[in-house]
């Protein structure tokens, strides 16, 4: 910590831009965007579909590199992925040839993260009980349903215990009930374990009840709308949701992404 008490950076976007090459010229996607996700916090970004939030988080994750500015990680700029960060991308993180066990065992069995084998089982054992996969520690990946497969994904990234979460709507696919206790057991694990976390997704309600910062973004090409400080402390409890703060919130958020949404439907609209 600083002097001031202020917690350390973390990760840092400084005047980061994108641009994809596209038939006719360049597509613009990320604009100038600049912020810091201090030691411990849990930052959502929420924005309209398509406004560049994966591309964003890619970044961070050394699948790619911005166009312009950089991200850097404790101060060093990011230059690949690494296992100092747990991901979960939609289309990421789970491997069709390894069983399940095999899956959440996988990053355990890398160097920077050995542990012996019976930890290994152990983690695994934990990990598969959390996520109502202990029946299956022997399935293929294929043989799960979508959702098991994401909560797959979860066990998978929490078990190595990174220092940073990067999660890419990592409970889209599940069911209201599944998602409501993936969002408890992440705030458990967070409870219990030091992290950083990034986390995109379209639900405004679950970046509030989640999040200790909630990142606005406008339309393409994103830039930061709007920061905005959640004001409850941790835990949290499900009540929370009741709350007039919360319903206050969440209205003043869900106006801010509808305008965003409006702005890039016109946008995309096709020319006459
Ligand atoms: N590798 C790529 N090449 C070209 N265009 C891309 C690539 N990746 C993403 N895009 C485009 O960039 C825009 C933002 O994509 P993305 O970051 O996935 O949006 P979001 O996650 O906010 O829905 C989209 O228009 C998408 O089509
Ligand atoms: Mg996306």
């Amino acid at each position: 910590m600083s002097a001031k008490g202020e917690k350390a950076v973390r990760i840092a976007f400084d005047r980061v831009s994108v641009e994809f090459p596209a038939a006719n010229g360049a597509l613009k996607v990320v604009d100038d965007v600049s912020y810091e996700i201090r030691d411990r916090e849990f930052v959502s970004v929420i924005g309209p579909s398509g406004c560049g939030k994966t591309t964003m988080m890619s970044i961070v994750a050394g699948f790619m590199q911005p166009s312009g500015g950089s991200v850097r990680l404790d101060g060093r700029p990011v230059t690949g992925p690494g296992p100092d960060r747990g991901v979960i991308f939609q289309e990421y993180g789970v491997f069709p040839w390894l069983t399940v066990r095999e899956n959440i065992a996988f990053g355990l069995r890398l160097k920077a993260n050995a542990v012996s084998e019976a930890e290994r089982r152990q983690i695994c054992d934990r990990y598969m009980g959390l996520m109502g996969l202990a029946d299956f520690a022997d399935a293929w990946p294929r043989m799960l349903s979508g959702g098991m497969r994401q909560r797959l994904a979860l066990a998978r990234a929490y078990a190595v215990k990174p220092e940073f979460l990067l999660m890419d709507e990592p409970f889209g696919a599940l069911d209201a009930q599944t998602r409501s206790a993936m969002q408890d057991l992440l705030l458990d694990v967070l409870q219990a374990e030091r992290k950083t976390v990034m986390l995109i997704t379209h639900s405004v309600e679950e970046a509030i009840y989640l999040s200790s910062r909630i990142i606005v973004m406008t339309a393409r090409p994103t830039r930061i709308r709007e920061v905005i400080d959640v004001p409850f402390g941790y835990p949290r409890e499900e009540k929370l949701h009741e709350s007039p703060e919360f319903g206050a919130l969440r209205s003043h958020i869900r106006d801010l992404v509808m305008k965003e949404y409006a702005a890039q439907a016109l946008q995309t609209r096709p020319a006459h």
